[in-house]
Protein backbone atom coordinates (compact mmCIF):
# COMPACT_ATOMS: atom_id res chain seq x y z
CA UNK A 1 0.00 0.00 0.00
CA UNK A 2 1.00 3.48 -0.99
CA UNK A 3 1.14 5.93 2.31
CA UNK A 4 0.66 9.13 1.14
CA UNK A 5 3.48 11.75 3.29
CA UNK A 6 2.18 13.67 6.13
CA UNK A 7 2.08 17.27 5.94
CA UNK A 8 5.55 18.46 7.30
CA UNK A 9 7.81 15.70 5.37
CA UNK A 10 10.30 16.64 3.80
CA UNK A 11 9.91 15.61 0.33
CA UNK A 12 10.42 12.87 -1.03
CA UNK A 13 14.27 12.64 -2.75
CA UNK A 14 13.49 12.56 -6.45
CA UNK A 15 13.69 9.07 -7.85
CA UNK A 16 17.14 7.87 -9.31
CA UNK A 17 16.85 8.30 -13.16
CA UNK A 18 17.79 4.87 -14.49
CA UNK A 19 18.80 6.34 -18.03
CA UNK A 20 21.83 8.34 -16.38
CA UNK A 21 25.46 7.30 -16.42
CA UNK A 22 26.40 6.90 -12.97
CA UNK A 23 29.91 7.37 -14.06
CA UNK A 24 31.40 9.59 -16.64
CA UNK A 25 34.96 9.36 -17.38
CA UNK A 26 36.75 11.59 -19.89
CA UNK A 27 40.00 11.77 -22.09
CA UNK A 28 40.55 15.59 -21.81
CA UNK A 29 42.16 15.83 -25.89
CA UNK A 30 42.72 18.49 -28.00
CA UNK A 31 44.57 21.16 -25.09
CA UNK A 32 47.89 21.58 -27.58
CA UNK A 33 45.56 21.45 -31.11
CA UNK A 34 43.60 23.93 -29.20
CA UNK A 35 46.17 26.56 -28.99
CA UNK A 36 47.98 25.81 -31.59
CA UNK A 37 44.93 27.13 -34.06
CA UNK A 38 45.28 30.24 -31.74
CA UNK A 39 48.77 30.48 -32.32
CA UNK A 40 49.25 30.47 -28.55
CA UNK A 41 52.00 28.50 -26.32
CA UNK A 42 50.39 24.73 -26.02
CA UNK A 43 50.44 25.65 -22.06
CA UNK A 44 47.55 28.58 -22.47
CA UNK A 45 46.03 25.37 -24.00
CA UNK A 46 46.45 23.52 -20.64
CA UNK A 47 44.76 26.50 -19.03
CA UNK A 48 41.64 26.62 -21.26
CA UNK A 49 41.49 22.84 -20.64
CA UNK A 50 41.71 24.35 -16.41
CA UNK A 51 38.60 25.88 -17.47
CA UNK A 52 36.36 22.75 -18.75
CA UNK A 53 37.58 20.68 -15.79
CA UNK A 54 35.64 23.31 -13.77
CA UNK A 55 32.82 23.27 -16.22
CA UNK A 56 32.46 19.35 -16.19
CA UNK A 57 32.37 19.36 -12.77
CA UNK A 58 28.98 21.67 -12.44
CA UNK A 59 28.01 20.48 -15.28
CA UNK A 60 28.16 17.00 -13.82
CA UNK A 61 27.00 18.47 -10.71
CA UNK A 62 23.83 20.20 -12.05
CA UNK A 63 22.88 16.47 -14.58
CA UNK A 64 23.18 14.71 -11.15
CA UNK A 65 25.75 12.21 -11.88
CA UNK A 66 27.40 10.57 -9.40
CA UNK A 67 30.94 10.35 -10.46
CA UNK A 68 33.44 12.15 -12.82
CA UNK A 69 36.85 10.72 -13.54
CA UNK A 70 39.05 13.19 -15.63
CA UNK A 71 42.15 11.80 -17.36
CA UNK A 72 44.67 14.81 -16.72
CA UNK A 73 48.16 13.30 -16.47
CA UNK A 74 49.40 10.17 -18.09
CA UNK A 75 52.30 8.15 -17.27
CA UNK A 76 53.49 8.86 -20.84
CA UNK A 77 53.31 12.52 -20.04
CA UNK A 78 56.52 12.45 -18.01
CA UNK A 79 58.01 12.10 -21.34
CA UNK A 80 56.57 15.54 -22.40
CA UNK A 81 59.18 18.80 -22.16
CA UNK A 82 59.77 20.08 -18.42
CA UNK A 83 58.38 23.33 -18.94
CA UNK A 84 55.04 21.48 -20.04
CA UNK A 85 55.14 19.15 -17.15
CA UNK A 86 55.55 21.87 -14.79
CA UNK A 87 52.94 24.18 -16.33
CA UNK A 88 50.19 21.07 -15.80
CA UNK A 89 51.45 21.11 -12.16
CA UNK A 90 51.21 23.94 -11.58
CA UNK A 91 47.46 24.17 -12.90
CA UNK A 92 46.88 21.14 -10.68
CA UNK A 93 48.13 23.30 -7.54
CA UNK A 94 45.92 26.50 -8.86
CA UNK A 95 42.92 24.35 -9.48
CA UNK A 96 43.09 22.67 -5.78
CA UNK A 97 43.94 26.54 -3.93
CA UNK A 98 41.09 28.22 -6.11
CA UNK A 99 38.50 25.25 -6.43
CA UNK A 100 38.47 23.65 -3.36
CA UNK A 101 35.85 25.77 -1.50
CA UNK A 102 33.77 24.63 -4.42
CA UNK A 103 34.17 21.16 -3.99
CA UNK A 104 33.11 22.08 -0.45
CA UNK A 105 29.69 23.69 -1.45
CA UNK A 106 29.02 20.68 -3.81
CA UNK A 107 30.12 18.70 -1.51
CA UNK A 108 32.32 16.50 -3.42
CA UNK A 109 34.64 14.02 -2.17
CA UNK A 110 37.87 14.11 -4.31
CA UNK A 111 39.71 11.41 -5.19
CA UNK A 112 43.69 10.51 -7.42
CA UNK A 113 44.28 7.26 -8.96
CA UNK A 114 47.62 7.15 -10.64
CA UNK A 115 50.86 7.04 -9.06
CA UNK A 116 51.24 9.67 -6.61
CA UNK A 117 54.26 9.45 -5.33
CA UNK A 118 55.96 10.44 -8.99
CA UNK A 119 54.09 13.93 -8.30
CA UNK A 120 56.23 16.68 -7.08
CA UNK A 121 56.14 16.70 -3.06
CA UNK A 122 54.19 20.11 -3.13
CA UNK A 123 51.44 18.67 -5.36
CA UNK A 124 50.87 15.18 -3.28
CA UNK A 125 50.55 17.16 0.03
CA UNK A 126 47.74 19.75 -1.95
CA UNK A 127 46.10 16.69 -3.06
CA UNK A 128 46.26 14.85 -0.01
CA UNK A 129 44.67 17.49 2.70
CA UNK A 130 41.72 18.26 -0.18
CA UNK A 131 41.59 14.37 -0.32
CA UNK A 132 41.26 13.89 3.45
CA UNK A 133 39.25 17.19 3.86
CA UNK A 134 36.69 15.89 1.19
CA UNK A 135 36.52 12.41 2.07
CA UNK A 136 33.33 12.51 3.95
CA UNK A 137 31.12 13.20 1.71
CA UNK A 138 29.20 10.36 0.53
CA UNK A 139 27.36 11.25 -2.84
CA UNK A 140 29.45 12.98 -5.40
CA UNK A 141 33.17 12.19 -6.49
CA UNK A 142 35.64 13.83 -8.45
CA UNK A 143 38.65 11.18 -9.43
CA UNK A 144 41.55 12.98 -10.56
CA UNK A 145 43.69 10.42 -12.74
CA UNK A 146 47.27 11.52 -11.98
CA UNK A 147 50.70 9.78 -13.29
CA UNK A 148 48.35 7.03 -14.55
CA UNK A 149 48.16 4.21 -16.65
CA UNK A 150 45.79 1.36 -17.47
CA UNK A 151 48.69 -1.06 -17.47
CA UNK A 152 50.37 0.18 -14.57
CA UNK A 153 47.20 -0.02 -12.45
CA UNK A 154 46.71 -3.17 -13.52
CA UNK A 155 50.59 -4.28 -12.92
CA UNK A 156 50.64 -2.88 -9.52
CA UNK A 157 47.53 -4.50 -8.47
CA UNK A 158 49.20 -8.32 -9.69
CA UNK A 159 52.22 -6.81 -7.14
CA UNK A 160 49.96 -6.54 -4.28
CA UNK A 161 48.72 -10.38 -5.62
CA UNK A 162 51.89 -11.48 -5.25
CA UNK A 163 52.84 -9.81 -2.09
CA UNK A 164 49.56 -11.15 -0.41
CA UNK A 165 50.38 -14.78 -1.80
CA UNK A 166 53.74 -14.44 -0.48
CA UNK A 167 52.41 -13.57 2.85
CA UNK A 168 50.15 -16.58 2.99
CA UNK A 169 47.23 -14.10 3.26
CA UNK A 170 46.10 -15.08 -0.46
CA UNK A 171 45.52 -18.53 -1.57
CA UNK A 172 46.67 -18.73 -5.49
CA UNK A 173 43.16 -20.62 -6.06
CA UNK A 174 41.59 -17.59 -4.72
CA UNK A 175 42.75 -15.32 -7.16
CA UNK A 176 39.95 -14.44 -9.50
CA UNK A 177 38.73 -11.27 -11.17
CA UNK A 178 37.41 -10.10 -7.44
CA UNK A 179 40.86 -10.39 -6.30
CA UNK A 180 41.80 -7.84 -8.84
CA UNK A 181 39.19 -5.54 -9.07
CA UNK A 182 40.18 -5.33 -4.77
CA UNK A 183 43.61 -3.80 -5.64
CA UNK A 184 43.09 -1.38 -8.28
CA UNK A 185 43.48 2.32 -6.74
CA UNK A 186 40.19 2.90 -6.19
CA UNK A 187 38.17 0.18 -5.54
CA UNK A 188 34.92 1.35 -4.59
CA UNK A 189 34.37 3.14 -7.37
CA UNK A 190 31.71 2.19 -9.84
CA UNK A 191 33.11 1.13 -13.08
CA UNK A 192 32.82 3.94 -15.68
CA UNK A 193 29.15 3.63 -17.80
CA UNK A 194 30.12 6.11 -20.16
CA UNK A 195 33.66 7.24 -21.50
CA UNK A 196 33.71 10.39 -23.31
CA UNK A 197 36.91 11.16 -25.64
CA UNK A 198 37.16 14.91 -26.96
CA UNK A 199 38.87 16.42 -29.80
CA UNK A 200 38.40 13.21 -32.23
CA UNK A 201 40.80 10.93 -31.53
CA UNK A 202 39.61 7.48 -31.27
CA UNK A 203 41.69 5.59 -28.77
CA UNK A 204 41.67 4.67 -25.79
CA UNK A 205 45.23 5.75 -24.72
CA UNK A 206 45.80 3.88 -21.55
CA UNK A 207 42.83 5.02 -19.85
CA UNK A 208 41.12 2.65 -17.28
CA UNK A 209 41.81 -0.20 -19.37
CA UNK A 210 40.13 -2.99 -17.04
CA UNK A 211 37.24 -0.71 -15.80
CA UNK A 212 35.87 0.61 -19.17
CA UNK A 213 35.64 -3.24 -20.26
CA UNK A 214 31.54 -2.79 -20.89
CA UNK A 215 31.30 1.21 -20.97
CA UNK A 216 29.82 2.61 -23.56
CA UNK A 217 32.37 4.91 -25.82
CA UNK A 218 31.32 8.33 -27.21
CA UNK A 219 33.60 10.34 -29.43
CA UNK A 220 33.43 14.51 -29.70
CA UNK A 221 34.81 16.18 -32.03
CA UNK A 222 35.45 19.11 -29.52
CA UNK A 223 38.52 20.23 -28.05
CA UNK A 224 38.75 19.57 -24.94
CA UNK A 225 38.95 23.43 -24.24
CA UNK A 226 35.81 24.22 -26.13
CA UNK A 227 33.82 21.74 -23.93
CA UNK A 228 30.88 22.57 -21.83
CA UNK A 229 27.65 21.40 -20.59
CA UNK A 230 25.78 20.80 -23.81
CA UNK A 231 28.49 18.52 -25.36
CA UNK A 232 28.21 16.66 -21.84
CA UNK A 233 24.42 16.79 -22.43
CA UNK A 234 24.57 14.89 -25.78
CA UNK A 235 26.78 12.51 -25.06
CA UNK A 236 24.50 11.61 -21.86
CA UNK A 237 21.45 11.72 -24.22
CA UNK A 238 23.11 9.44 -26.93
CA UNK A 239 24.42 6.92 -23.99
CA UNK A 240 20.59 6.81 -23.53
CA UNK A 241 19.81 5.15 -26.83
CA UNK A 242 22.11 2.63 -26.14
CA UNK A 243 21.47 -1.11 -25.41
CA UNK A 244 23.61 -1.80 -22.86
CA UNK A 245 23.83 -5.73 -22.76
CA UNK A 246 26.96 -7.16 -20.82
CA UNK A 247 27.32 -9.71 -23.20
CA UNK A 248 24.18 -11.20 -22.55
CA UNK A 249 21.16 -11.82 -25.01
CA UNK A 250 18.25 -9.25 -24.67
C1 LIG B 1 45.74 16.28 -23.54
O1 LIG B 1 45.82 17.29 -24.53
C2 LIG B 1 45.64 16.87 -22.22
C3 LIG B 1 46.54 16.69 -21.21
C4 LIG B 1 47.72 15.84 -21.36
C5 LIG B 1 46.43 17.37 -19.91
C6 LIG B 1 45.06 17.64 -19.39
C7 LIG B 1 45.14 18.71 -18.37
C8 LIG B 1 44.23 19.70 -18.18
C9 LIG B 1 42.97 19.73 -18.87
C10 LIG B 1 44.47 20.86 -17.25
C11 LIG B 1 44.79 20.60 -15.83
C12 LIG B 1 43.96 19.61 -15.12
C13 LIG B 1 43.33 19.83 -13.94
C14 LIG B 1 42.64 18.71 -13.29
C15 LIG B 1 43.25 21.14 -13.29
P1 LIG B 1 47.10 17.36 -25.48
O2 LIG B 1 48.08 18.29 -24.88
O3 LIG B 1 47.65 16.00 -25.74
O4 LIG B 1 46.44 17.96 -26.78
P2 LIG B 1 46.88 17.71 -28.29
O5 LIG B 1 46.65 16.26 -28.58
O6 LIG B 1 45.97 18.60 -29.06
O7 LIG B 1 48.34 18.11 -28.41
Amino acid sequence: MCVPPENGCPPAEPAPDPGLPRHVAIIMDGNGRWAKRRRLPRLRGHEAGAESVIAAVRACGDLGIACLTLYAFSVENWSRPRAEIAGLMALIRRFLREREAELHERRIRLRVIGRMCDLPADVRRALDRVMAETAEYPDRQLVLALSYGGRAEIADAARRIGEAVRAGTLDPRDIDEAAVAARLYAPDVPDPDLMIRTSGELRLSNFLLWQLSYAELFFSEVLWPDFRERHLVEAVEDYRRRQRRFGEVR
